[in-house]
């Protein structure tokens, strides 16, 4: 399979493209800035990871992204959207002492960023592909907390922007997905699994050992319905 990760810098992403690459697939693994150590020792250890700079705010990034996957030989079988940020003053702050520029800069990476790589990379799933969108349970409008306000405000809107994507392609099937309360940078704080678990599920939603329930656009790793 030919399949593209972005945002493989640390955590998910990087797991993730490591396990495309360890299976014998293609796998372009879109990082940000310079190339991390640990993308450049993937990148000798395994002849189909490849390295691309993206950074999924800049829309001329992801045209030249985009060009260098389909010059390289066509059509994605995957698409998985990792990349993500929780700034440290929603890990603290409440919605009533908000960071605007933080609750922005949320909003601008989770959300933008997330249809950026919807518009210029779209075109690159095959038929019967997968398009999925890392969101989080955060984002449910009904399942509610009072934690992480942008951050959580960023998913839900990312969650929206997937389910309308799902709606306007009927060629591939696309999912918002939950990846678990994961150990890495982001989620240590809360952590229920590795990053590792979750990776090893996606990668079964996305050669179709696990398939989801149908009509379903918002799942988890293990490929069950999520509360929307
Ligand atoms: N961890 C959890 O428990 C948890 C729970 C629910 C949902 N999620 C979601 O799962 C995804 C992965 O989370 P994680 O725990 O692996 O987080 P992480 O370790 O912080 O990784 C996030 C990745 O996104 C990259 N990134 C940030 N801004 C970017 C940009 N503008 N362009 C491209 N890449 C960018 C980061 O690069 P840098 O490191 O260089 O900034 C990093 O590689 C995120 O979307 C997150 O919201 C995580």
């Amino acid at each position: 399979m030919r399949i593209a990760v972005i945002g493989v810098n640390q955590g998910l992403g990087l797991v993730l493209s490591r396990l495309i690459a360890e299976k014998g697939h293609t796998v372009y693994a879109a990082h940000l800035g310079k190339t991390p150590a640990e993308v450049s020792e993937a990148a000798k250890r395994f002849p189909g990871y490849k390295p691309v700079e993206f950074d999924v705010t800049n829309e001329a990034m992801a045209e030249t992204a985009a060009g260098i996957i389909s010059r390289d030989g066509g059509g994605l079988d995957a698409l998985v959207t990792v990349a993500g940020i929780l700034t440290d003053s929603d890990r603290t702050r409440l919605i009533t002492e908000a960071d605007i520029g933080d609750l922005r800069k949320a909003l601008e990476i989770n959300t933008v960023g997330a249809a950026i790589v919807i518009k210029h990379f779209h075109g690159l799933v095959k038929d019967g592909g997968k398009f999925i969108a890392v969101t989080s349970e955060a984002g449910s409008l009904t399942n509610i907390g009072e934690k992480y306000p942008g951050y959580s405000v960023s998913k839900a809107a990312q969650n929206k922007l997937t389910a309308i994507f799902a709606k306007t392609v009927s060629r591939y099937a696309v999912y918002a997905l939950h990846p678990g309360r994961m150990n890495t940078v982001m989620g240590r704080n809360d952590a229920q699994i590795e990053p590792e678990e979750s990776a090893e599920g996606i990668y079964k939603i996305i050669s179709g050992e696990k398939k989801p329930p149908a009509n379903t656009w918002f799942i988890n790793y293990r490929g069950e319905a999520m509360e929307i």
